[in-house]
């Protein structure tokens, strides 16, 4: 496995990868849900990369960047393992040289759930991903369904940019509880960690009210946010029940919705959402070139 931190470095090493390329983009502490990504592109693609950048401008100025978890020796030998061909590793000033001025801002998708909550967060997400992506020239890139509107935001920017590569959606990796696999599930204490599986349960009693018929959906948030009311160590950022392609809000629901949370256990915030559709799981692919 060949590593690079310089962006020259990364160019000529990707230069010698011939075949196919999937990348994963990552900010490393690394997790089955990631390496479910570098299995889906070894088995897709002739040669896997994957970043680790802790990508500064998707944090806002009350949100965790100093104290988000860190591991680079255990990430590298993790890729290692699992076969991976290129590492970029850069340093903040590498991304974001002095007098850095250009954004991604895409427009619609990054306004509602989080976008709302966390304000710039999508233009950060955008910008880094849109340089990755310019960076590596991948043929796919490998996103998890966990980070449901990241998903809609890079595909949208993907397709408005013409980046010429397959957006690959693999499923949410779960604990055997539920808890879908997250780097900042580490900050959780044990009783935080028990209250954490309150997002999977609000989210399965929504399912199971919509599969035994319930199609209003103000009342499919009702049961999300008492489910989550109930437990006393958590406290609800939003409940959705949203178009899975433009986020918007609705009244009745069909299959192919999408449910998605945001709920605070003590100083750790969470997502998670279920795509209405066969299960909780989805995997779908888009590519920006059509
Ligand atoms: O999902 C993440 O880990 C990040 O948002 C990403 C896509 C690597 C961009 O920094």
């Amino acid at each position: 496995m060949k590593t690079a931190s310089a962006l020259r470095e990364l160019r000529d090493l990707r230069n010698t990868l011939k075949g196919t390329l999937g990348l994963v983009p990552t900010m490393g502490y690394l997790h089955e849900g990631h390496l479910s990504l570098v299995r889906r592109s070894k088995a897709e693609c002739d040669h896997t990369a994957a970043s680790i950048f802790v990508n500064p401008t998707q944090f806002g100025p009350s949100e965790d960047l100093s104290r988000y978890p860190r591991d680079m020796p255990r990430d590298l030998a993790l890729l290692e393992a699992e076969g991976v061909d290129l590492v970029w590793t850069p340093t903040p000033d590498v991304v974001y040289p002095p007098d850095f001025q250009t954004w991604i801002t895409v427009e619609k998708v990054s306004q509602p759930l989080e976008g709302a909550h966390r304000q710039g967060h999508f233009r950060g997400v955008a910008t880094v991903v849109a340089k990755l992506f310019n960076a590596f020239t991948p043929d796919r890139a490998y996103f998890g369904q966990k980070d449901a509107q990241q998903v809609v935001v890079i595909r949208q920017m993907a397709r408005d940019l013409n980046f010429p590569l397959e957006i690959v959606v693999c499923p949410t990796v779960r604990e055997d509880d539920g808890l879908a696999l997250s780097s900042r599930n580490a900050y959780l204490k044990p009783d935080e960690r028990k209250a954490a599986t309150v997002l999977y349960r609000a989210l399965i009693c929504a399912q199971e009210a919509f599969e035994a018929g319930e199609r209003d959906a103000g009342r499919l948030r009702a049961i999300m946010s008492s489910t989550i009311a109930a437990e006393p160590l958590a406290r609800e950022d939003y409940v959705s029940v949203a178009g899975p392609e433009t986020l918007a809000e609705l009244d009745s629901v069909e299959r192919g919705a999408l449910f998605s949370i945001a709920v605070r256990i003590g100083a750790t915030r969470l997502i998670d959402n279920f795509l209405l559709e066969t299960s909780n799981s989805k995997s779908q692919t888009f590519n920006g070139d059509e």
